[in-house]
């Protein structure tokens, strides 16, 4: 004899059809948006080390690229620049971004309404990795402005859809706003990182982008993890100053600070699931721990839980193209289609 219980939460979970139509929250490649980092040149197309998600192209290998992830579903796409030569005077952007005009114009003409995002930081750009100008051994914050906004009108005017200033100056939302509105680029967005700490995930990003601070660190700028208030002094500043999307990074390390600027906003909120938060996982699957694709469908149902719209991922990529019979769209593990296509990795239901 069974015991009567009032709750039994099991019974909503008894077969994959009953936990998928209960499912809460899933992930869809529309969800995501796929970083790439532009390479000059000609043919180049690798990852940086492989598996690690990064993967660095020159403009006219993106066509194929991107026409996959459009045909996938992708919410849209993130491109970084890679300039051949560094500068740290803040002039001469339009030939360091030469790539970058090549390559957005390459995604406008391939995918012309797919959402293209681009960064605006100086860190690739100059020699010492700061992501603002340097005066006498400080990241100096209003001329830093100066040149994001140029760089942020330059990206604006190739056909970019939103431009996205990760360096984390004071006052620069606003300033951009201003530089595009002044240009006549009034309908260009702004997707802020408002919450981005200095933070020991963006190593193989920095790899990627040779964008490593080649003194100190970015403390001075980034934000400490410790400062939950802080946070939110960052968030409202930048909704304040006229940013379109708030960004919040890295994720996994943040998802209560996604909740919290959930409830405080509702302006779009993006998460970055940054590179060190794939590279992590991507590690643990190959050394046989866990499973990295089920790793990652849980990490980004849990973000997306947290509060995020739309996720920054280095998965999207193979998400989109149904690679290792990823299961797309069913994060959660819940429908029976996803049952039936788990044989691969390790068997830990
Ligand atoms: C540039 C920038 C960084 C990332 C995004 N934009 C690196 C950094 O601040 O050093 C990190 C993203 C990632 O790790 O995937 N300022």
């Amino acid at each position: 004899m069974s015991q009567s219980l009032p709750v039994r939460l099991r019974r909503l979970r008894r077969t994959p059809s009953m936990r998928a139509l209960f499912t809460e929250v899933s992930v869809t490649p529309g969800d995501l948006v796929q970083p790439y980092f532009i390479v000059p040149g000609k043919g180049q197309k690798a990852e940086t080390r492989p598996g690690v998600g990064l993967w660095q192209l020159s403009p006219d290998m993106l066509r194929e690229e991107v026409q996959q992830l459009a045909k996938g579903g992708v919410g849209g796409v993130m491109l970084f620049g890679v300039p051949d030569h560094k500068r740290d005077d803040g002039k001469g952007l339009d030939k360091q971004l030469a790539p970058l005009e090549a390559a957005v114009k390459e995604v406008k003409a391939t995918a012309p309404e797919l959402p293209l995002f681009a960064d605006v930081c100086l860190c690739a750009y100059t020699s010492h990795g700061h992501c603002g100008l340097v005066k006498d051994g400080e990241i100096v914050n209003d001329e830093s402005v100066r040149v994001l906004s140029e760089m942020a009108v330059l990206l604006a005017r190739w056909g970019v859809d939103f431009v996205c200033p990760s360096d984390m100056m004071d006052g620069r939302v606003r300033a951009i706003r201003l530089a595009l509105d002044e240009s006549g680029l009034e309908q260009t967005a702004i997707l802020s990182y408002a919450i981005k700490m200095a933070s020991a995930f963006y190593g193989p990003f920095r790899e990627a982008a040779h964008s490593a601070p080649s003194f100190g660190d970015r403390k001075s700028y980034q934000m400490p993890a410790n400062n939950r208030r802080e946070a939110r002094r960052e968030l409202l500043a930048d909704v304040e100053e006229g940013a379109d999307a708030l960004l919040v990074k890295p994720a996994m390390t943040n998802l209560d600070l996604l909740r919290d600027a959930r409830e405080a906003t509702d302006v779009p909120l993006f998460a970055y699931q940054v590179s060190g938060e794939y590279a992590m996982m991507r590690a643990a699957g190959d050394a046989g721990l866990i499973d990295f694709e089920r790793a990652v469908d849980e990490s980004l149902v849990s973000i997306k839980r947290a509060g995020a719209d739309v996720i920054v991922s280095y998965a999207a990529r193979a998400m989109c193209r149904k690679e290792r019979g990823w299961r797309v769209g069913q994060a959660a593990g819940t429908s029976p289609v996803v049952e039936e296509a788990s044989s691969a990795g390790i068997a830990q239901r």
